[in-house]
């Protein structure tokens, strides 16, 4: 939408990443099965622009588990209505923490990869795990 943009008619990132949490946020809280709140975001990368008018899919997974978090993936893609065209513009990388209702950090179910892109994203999201946990 036009408020979404700037005056070129790019779409500002700010509103791409909203959306980002909001969608990984979903996805998080549906396998936690219970509050979850964004404890970080590891990267966030633009490959192309996003235009006014363009259709946003957002695709997320829970990549990785730990005790507590989750890493969350999402790819963004953007479709132009009149072309079909649709090019893969972004992804992001979001870590949640489930609480508890005193507000605290509690255990959820973990995954089990089973497809070869899943234990590939299970994989990467448990080394940028241990790499986020050796930078502390
Ligand atoms: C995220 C938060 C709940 C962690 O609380 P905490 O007391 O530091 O929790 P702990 O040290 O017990 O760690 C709990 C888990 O969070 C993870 N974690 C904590 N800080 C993290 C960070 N910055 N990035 C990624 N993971 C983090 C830990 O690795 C741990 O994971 P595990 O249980 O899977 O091993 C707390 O920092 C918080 O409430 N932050 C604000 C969140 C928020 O309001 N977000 C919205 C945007 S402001």
């Amino acid at each position: 939408m036009p408020q979404d943009a700037n005056i070129q008619g790019n779409v500002y990132g700010g509103t791409i990443m909203k959306l980002m949490d909001e969608i990984a946020g979903s996805v998080a809280a549906l396998h936690a099965r219970k509050n979850v709140v964004t404890a970080s975001v590891d990267q966030m990368s633009f490959y192309e622009p996003v235009y006014i008018g363009n259709l946003l899919l957002l695709k997320a997974s829970v990549n990785f588990v730990g005790n507590t978090s989750m890493e969350v993936g999402v790819r963004i893609e953007a479709r132009d209505l009149r072309s079909g065209k649709t090019l893969n513009t972004g992804s992001s990388y979001l870590t949640f923490v489930a609480l508890d209702g005193n507000g605290k950090p509690t255990e959820i179910a973990q995954i089990v990869p089973e497809t070869p892109e899943e234990k590939r994203r299970y994989l990467e999201g448990k080394a940028r795990r241990d790499r986020r946990l050796s930078r502390h």
